[in-house]
């Protein structure tokens, strides 16, 4: 069967209508730009071109696959330039959302029709791009440089709401084509094509503020810069500019930043799909309980209230189910009070909740969600309770973060519906969400979960089962390596700084005040008995501990802290200590730049996640990189820690991995061993 042309072209009377059909997003392939090079030939006689896209958008953006070739005639800035130049003059009839080239051939349009809550943006800074077809030249000559900084630099999307009065949207019309008809009627005069206006003046201390602003927020991202110096080139005449953003465009395609967030991009998608639940169909889920309403399970409740299902919540009494109530009321008034839900369904979504104290209540739920104390006789008491009351089928999920869920269901019935579902805190803000499956778990229940968490609007990673799950496992590397190179030559500081410049939010010695040092305290003295005697072992947080420096809540941890003030001091007491400790264990003391500190502990990280993919607990590189990047705050420009090592060179990687191995013999496996 020959294929339907991806752009066509219809005529009634003198009016052209070209429509783009390449779904889902109509993205400018190199098909479509051949299409829609031809339809400005083809509609050569007409007296105006309607421009619109069939489906559920307009163009939403280019084709990510075709990014990493060299790129194709005929080039995107080709076919914009033609549009505008066109006889026939062009107008975009626009719905869904108008994005990166979708925008730019917009922009090239005489005139821009939008439906209602059409959405308008040029997210390419998110792949650490800039727009390659005057995508920065035209905005700001379109909405200002203010709103074009506003959009370009962050890939914020704004509608045709709030466009129009900017003079970007000339029309928005729920019935795009009989808009088209009636503006057809009488076109109004052609107005001078968005390249040849002068950027609307602005104040003169705009660019430099910005500047200022983006660096402080961007944290090693390159792009919202790149972008920012883009729009500056707005400011020359278009011939100047247009030539520049479109060399910078293809020179940033082969950065490394942009391989990175790219691959963010796709294993985002990817990992939803693990090959384990191929071809399977999830249950659906529209009610579920959460068993224990302390700070995780109040978090997954608002979650799932939020992603539309109803939850039953299940406290030890009723004092405590008040209590729980309470959270989860206040929770989702954050969320109205942070403009990101509206007063009426906030009060419809708390009708959908309840707390109580009674399991009876769980009889109708279709899964429940433990998040009691972790404690094992606990938690397998609280399934004991539900497995009584639930439905025989009914899914049994843990939020356990360290204990063995097969030990958790051991004693219930038909553990092909057991599962682990691992929010992160706080659970209602968090992206990741760890899919644990056991031996046992049954495909239709695996693929549930990732329902689910699709649902609660979550990126969800599969794992086996192993000690900390992929995230914590890992975590745990991290700080292993972050202790040894205290006790080796480095100081609290030099090490949170060290990790902060590589781009993570912060360091894990600042990350651990925030947090508390107790409960690692108390997993590390659970621990000892099993710990293997020839491993390395650096007890300097068991010292903070024991002199109860707990962290920002007891005013002093790895760092001091001033009354009312959550930004960490150094404090020669802890320095003291952590010089003492070398001394003692008879370490000379070395000198690491910020350099080798973060590339010893991106080794780390990297080797730990290649054992977790040997061992068959991550599925693949891609599902270590998403754990890291929306649980753990790795900048996602980085990629994650696998992607970073494949762009550094995996022996340059594996040559740091051994001489941390070296550092501290005994104590770190290798992968690919
Ligand atoms: P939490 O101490 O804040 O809350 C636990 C709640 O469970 C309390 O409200 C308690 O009253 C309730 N509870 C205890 N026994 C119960 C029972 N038999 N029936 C009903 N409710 C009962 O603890 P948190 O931090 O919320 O942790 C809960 C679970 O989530 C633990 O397994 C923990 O490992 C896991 N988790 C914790 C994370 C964190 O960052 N805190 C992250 C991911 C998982």
């Amino acid at each position: 069967m020959p294929q339907a042309p991806l752009v066509k072209v219809e005529f009634e009377g003198d009016i052209a209508w070209v429509t783009v059909n390449n779904p889902p997003v109509n993205a400018t392939s190199t098909k479509v730009r051949q299409g829609l090079a031809d339809a400005v030939a083809a509609v050569k006689g007409a007296r105006v071109a309607f421009l619109g896209c069939a489906g559920k958008t307009f163009i939403a953006g280019g084709d990510m696959s075709e990014f990493d070739a060299p790129a194709v005639e005929p080039h995107l800035p080709d076919v914009v330039q033609m549009i505008e130049e066109s006889k026939v003059p062009f107008v975009a009839l626009m719905h869904g959302n108008v994005l990166g080239g979708g925008f730019e051939i917009a922009m090239a349009c005489a005139w821009r029709i939008a439906a209602p809550g059409t959405g308008f943006g040029l997210p390419e800074v998110n792949v650490g791009l800039i727009p390659g077809a005057g995508g920065t030249q035209r905005l700001p000559r379109l909405v200002g440089m203010e709103t074009a900084i506003d959009m370009a630099c962050s890939g914020k999307i704004l509608k045709a709401e709030a466009l129009k009065p900017l003079g970007a949207v000339d029309l928005i019309e729920a019935d795009l084509t009989q808009a088209a008809r009636d503006f057809a009627k009488e076109l109004p005069e052609r107005p001078l094509p968005v390249s040849q206006r002068e950027v609307p003046e602005f104040a003169v201390d705009l660019l430099e503020s910005s500047h200022a602003a983006l660096k402080k927020r961007a944290k090693g991202q390159r792009s919202p810069l790149e972008n920012l110096m883009a729009l500056i080139w707005a400011l020359e005449p278009f011939e100047h500019g247009q030539p520049k953003e479109r060399a910078r465009h293809l020179e940033l395609r082969k950065s490394a930043e942009s391989r990175a967030l790219r691959h963010a991009f796709f294993a985002e998608r990817s990992v939803s799909k693990p090959s384990d639940i191929v071809g399977v169909e999830p249950r659906n889920i529209s009610q579920i309980a959460v068993v224990g309403g302390g700070l995780m399970g109040a978090g997954i409740a608002t979650a799932a209230l939020t992603g539309g299902l109803s939850v039953t919540l299940i406290e030890r009494d009723t004092e405590a189910a008040a209590a729980a109530q309470e959270r989860v009321a206040s929770l989702l008034q954050g969320a109205v009070k942070r403009g990101k839900m509206s007063e009426a369904l906030m009060k419809d979504r708390l009708s959908a909740f309840k707390a109580v104290d009674d399991y009876a209540e769980a009889a109708d739920a279709q899964l429940a969600i433990e998040a009691v104390f972790e404690d094992l006789g606990v938690k397998q008491q609280v399934f004991t309770s539900l497995a009584e009351h639930m439905d025989a089928n009914a899914i049994l999920a843990t939020n356990t973060s360290y204990l063995d869920p097969t030990e958790i269901f051991a004693g219930i019935e038909n553990q092909s519906r057991c599962i682990g579902l691992h929010f992160f805190s706080p659970a209602h803000v968090m992206k990741l969400l760890e899919i644990v499956k056991t031996p046992e778990t049954s495909a239709e229940v695996i693929a549930t979960g990732f329902a689910l968490g699709k649902k609660l609007r979550k990126v969800s990673v599969l794992s086996g089962i192993c000690d900390g799950f992929i995230g914590n496992r890992m975590l745990a590397a991290f700080r292993r390596e972050a202790d040894y190179l205290l006790a080796d030559g480095a100081l609290p500081y030099q090490v949170d700084e060290a990790v902060r410049e590589f781009g993570m939010p912060m360091g894990p010695y600042e990350l651990q005040d925030l947090t508390g040092l107790q409960i690692a305290w108390a997993n590390r003295k659970r621990n000892a008995e099993t710990r293997d005697p020839k491993e390395r072992y650096v007890s300097i947080a068991d010292q903070l501990c024991e002199m109860e420096r707990f962290g920002q809540r007891s005013g002093k941890g790895w760092y001091r802290y001033e009354e009312g003030n959550r930004a960490p001091i150094r404090d020669p007491e802890v320095e003291g200590i952590v010089e003492a400790y070398s001394a003692k264990h008879r370490i000379v003391r070395k000198q690491f730049s910020s350099e080798e500190i973060s590339s010893r502990l991106l080794a780390v990280l990297a080797n730990e996640g290649a054992l977790i993919i040997e061992e068959g607990i991550a599925e693949n590189a891609e599902a270590v990189d998403m754990v890291q990047i929306h649980g753990y705050g790795f900048p996602r420009w980085r990629g994650g820690p696998m992607n970073y090592q494949t762009e550094i060179g995996k022996s340059v990687s594996r040559a740091t991995m051994e001489t941390v191995a070296e550092e501290s013999p005994n104590s770190w496996k290798l992968s690919g061993k």
